[in-house]
């Protein structure tokens, strides 16, 4: 067993190679032949600043023609209408970035920034108490369900808002200190008080493996949720208003499994994001209070009533689910393994699942039947009030959040020059995001406070890889 650790230990990182002797062990440590390849065969092996920008390594031919049709709609500003360029306007007449990529710096991740610096990758979500016909949150009378801070020439934007971050100290039980920091969000709202709004902060996320995640059977995902265990982990899934069915569906995407698919995601933020309406969401998020946003020109081609081709939404639905999946660094480095090892004994894999097997994949061959390792149960947890927001986004409460993949986190140093971490960004790196840790994730919280500090670089080490 060691003898054959050894031997794959010295083969280069990322490179193809033979199982090794070993298999997983039961406790989670040991090398699990294969699970460097996160994203199975889609599973990519650029590792520099674009490693979260390339197609699923298994993609066809034609596949690889869509996906490039769609990288250039993701990627390019959409622009006021009219225009001549008919394909590309109509934005807003409020919105948050010209395009997703604006947001989506290279497919990673955004972090927390208020509109004066510029976008980010970075958005709140509003509503009031209550919730709409489908459950969802309840839009503000004036502002909906976003904060807009951009608009086109000749509309008011929503405003703009400001964040500022208060100490919260801690200390391991080794002694060493730490300090977190608690972001608070002050709103100038341009059309009228904002009032008691429930407001959601949220970065957007890396685009990896979308597809895969669409992929993984339902039943998977329904057979996490379980009795609380001994650490009072249970777990449970997000039903979501699908429009495109008009039904109640399984959540899986956002920050809360808010979203149903991939397609819906992407039509929202067309939307939402950018202020381009299509097939499902025919109208621009202007408001009552907000005539001029009513009165502006759409950017509608002739004959249609909504701004985005079908055939855009359909290539950049599939350019965002079938993204690759870096390979991981260093899984055989013996660090890494004490790592995995310690993160199932602190009951981080309980949410965090490590693996799965993909199922059939409506948009692509490439997405089924793949062994993945996202680390997730898609499950929302309770994580405690100091991570809440308080504003419900159908079945999770205000101190839900669903468990984010892990893969591809240890990369957004390299791919977007930050390491930011959860959904508001407020942690400054992975230690901070662990320290987060409260409601159902108190347990796991208490058990990395009372690592030695080698435990804690191992844990860290092993985060790294993903
Ligand atoms: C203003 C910034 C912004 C823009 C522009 C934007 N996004 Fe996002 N994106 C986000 C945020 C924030 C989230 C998390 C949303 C949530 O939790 O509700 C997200 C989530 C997603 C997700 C789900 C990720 C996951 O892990 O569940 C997908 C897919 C996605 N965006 C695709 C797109 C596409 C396609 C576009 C362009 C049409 C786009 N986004 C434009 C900020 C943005
Ligand atoms: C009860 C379920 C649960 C357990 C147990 C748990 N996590 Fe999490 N984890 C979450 C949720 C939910 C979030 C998102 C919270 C947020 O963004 O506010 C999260 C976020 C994270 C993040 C940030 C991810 C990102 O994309 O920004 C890291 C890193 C992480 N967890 C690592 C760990 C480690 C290491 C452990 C064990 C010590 C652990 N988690 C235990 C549910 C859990």
């Amino acid at each position: 067993m060691i003898a054959g650790t050894i031997l794959l230990a010295a083969l280069a990182p990322g490179c193809r190679k033979d199982v090794p002797l070993d298999g997983p062990s039961t406790d989670g440590s040991g090398y699990e032949p294969g699970e460097e390849l996160g994203g199975g065969a889609t599973t990519t092996f650029d590792l520099g600043q674009n490693a979260f920008n390339h197609p699923a390594a298994n993609l066809t031919d034609d596949e690889g023609s869509t996906f490039v049709v769609g990288n250039s709609f993701f990627t390019q500003n959409w622009v006021t209408a009219p225009s001549s360029t008919t394909g590309r306007d109509g934005l807003g007449p409020i919105f948050n970035a010209q395009s997703c990529s604006g947001c989506h710096l290279r497919d990673g991740r955004g972090r927390p920034a208020a509109s004066a610096e510029g976008v980010a990758g970075f958005l709140l979500r509003l509503s009031v108490p209550g919730s709409d016909v489908f459950g969802g949150p309840a839009p503000h009378p004036a502002y909906g369900t976003q904060f807009q801070p951009l608009s086109i020439l000749g509309v008011a934007s929503e405003g703009s808002f400001s964040i500022t971050y208060g100490p919260v100290p801690g200390t391991f039980a080794d002694g060493t200190p730490y300090e977190l920091q608690q972001p608070s969000y002050t709103i100038a709202g341009a059309y009228g008080p904002i009032g008691d709004a429930l407001v959601s902060p949220r970065v957007a996320q890396q685009l990896c493996g979308m597809g895969l995640l669409e992929a993984i059977p339902a039943f998977e995902i329904l057979a996490n949720q379980h009795i609380p265990n001994s650490d009072g982990v249970s777990g449970r899934a997000n039903y979501v208003h699908d429009v495109a069915l008009n039904a109640t569906v399984l959540g899986r995407f956002g920050w809360k499994a808010n979203e149903p698919s991939v397609r819906q995601q992407t039509a929202g933020a067309f939307n939402g994001d950018i202020g381009i309406t299509s097939t499902l969401f025919p109208s621009d998020q202007c408001t009552s209070a907000q005539h001029d946003c009513l009165d502006a020109i759409n950017g509608n081609d002739p004959g249609n009533a909504f701004e985005l081709a079908p055939q855009t939404l359909d290539n950049v639905t599939f350019y965002t689910a079938t993204l690759g999946v870096p390979v991981r660094r260093n899984a055989q480095d013996p660090t890494v393994l004490k790592g995995k090892a310690l993160f199932t004994a602190a009951g981080c894999a309980t949410c965090h699942r490590p693996s799965y097997v993909t199922g059939p994949s409506a948009l692509s061959p490439a997405l089924a039947h793949q062994r993945i390792f996202p680390y997730t149960d898609l499950l929302l947890h309770d994580m405690g009030p100091a991570l809440g927001d308080g504003r419900p986004d159908f079945l999770a409460d205000g101190n839900e959040w669903r468990t984010p993949p892990l893969w591809g986190i240890g990369l957004f140093q390299t791919t977007n020059g930050h390491t930011r971490y959860l959904h508001d960004g407020r942690a400054r790196d992975l230690t901070e995001a662990i320290l987060w840790h409260g409601g159902e994730g108190a347990a796991a919280q208490e058990r990395f406070r009372n690592m030695t500090a080698s435990e804690r670089q191992a844990l860290l080490a092993f985060l790294h890889s993903l």
